[in-house]
């Protein structure tokens, strides 16, 4: 059976995140790819991960301090459109669950303009073979504005430094996600 957006995302990651990587969780939300994040990277790698609501701060914390791996993560309260400025060395991926929290305020959405500046302070540290991944979730209110606005950034990137993945189902009903991928040649 072919993959959702979201399980491919994943094995984008796992064909690529070793041990002792460092990596970003831009959307840390309830901390699944965070979690997955700091087993990927092990004891010596480190995951610096972003969310601006309280409520996914501490439930990704309480995960990671469960899973015993919460020493690997940096957990930033702040918007993933300052990234920049913590990123000293080259990152092997990244990854952004574009949208709102389940269960949450829906009002709290990404939005394009610093979902695109994120994607761009990546860019300019991402290690050779290494990935952006973005799972675009676009049903919700304001969803749809953040979705255009991004695929046209993607389809302005220069194919000789990187290579622009989208994947997506066309025959599914109620906006499924897809995936977008920028990889570093
Ligand atoms: C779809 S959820 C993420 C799901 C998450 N990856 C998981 O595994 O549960 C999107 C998250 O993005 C967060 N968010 C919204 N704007 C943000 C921003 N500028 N920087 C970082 N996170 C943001 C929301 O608070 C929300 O928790």
């Amino acid at each position: 059976m072919l993959k959702s957006a979201l399980n491919f995302s994943h094995e984008l990651l796992d064909e690529i995140v070793v041990e002792g990587d460092f990596v970003v969780d831009a959307t840390m939300g309830r901390g699944n790819d965070t979690l997955k994040l700091a087993r990927l990277v092990g004891e010596s790698g480190r995951v610096l991960a972003f969310d601006v609501q309280v409520k996914a701060f501490e439930q990704t914390k309480f995960r990671l301090e469960e899973a015993k791996v919460l020493e690997r993560v940096c957990l930033k309260l702040e918007g993933h459109e300052n990234v920049g400025k913590y990123l000293e060395k080259n990152i092997r991926a990244a990854i952004f669950n574009l949208g709102y929290l389940p269960g949450s305020d829906k009002s709290v959405i990404t939005r394009a303009q610093t979902t695109i500046r994120a994607v761009k302070s990546l860019m300019e540290h991402l290690c050779s073979g290494g990935r952006i991944i973005l799972v675009v979730y676009h049903g919700h209110s304001g969803g749809s504005v953040e979705k255009n606005a991004l695929l046209e950034f993607m389809d302005e990137i220069s194919p000789e430094k990187f290579q622009v993945l989208q994947y997506q189902f066309v025959n599914q009903e109620n906006s499924p996600p897809f995936l977008l991928a920028i990889e570093k040649k």
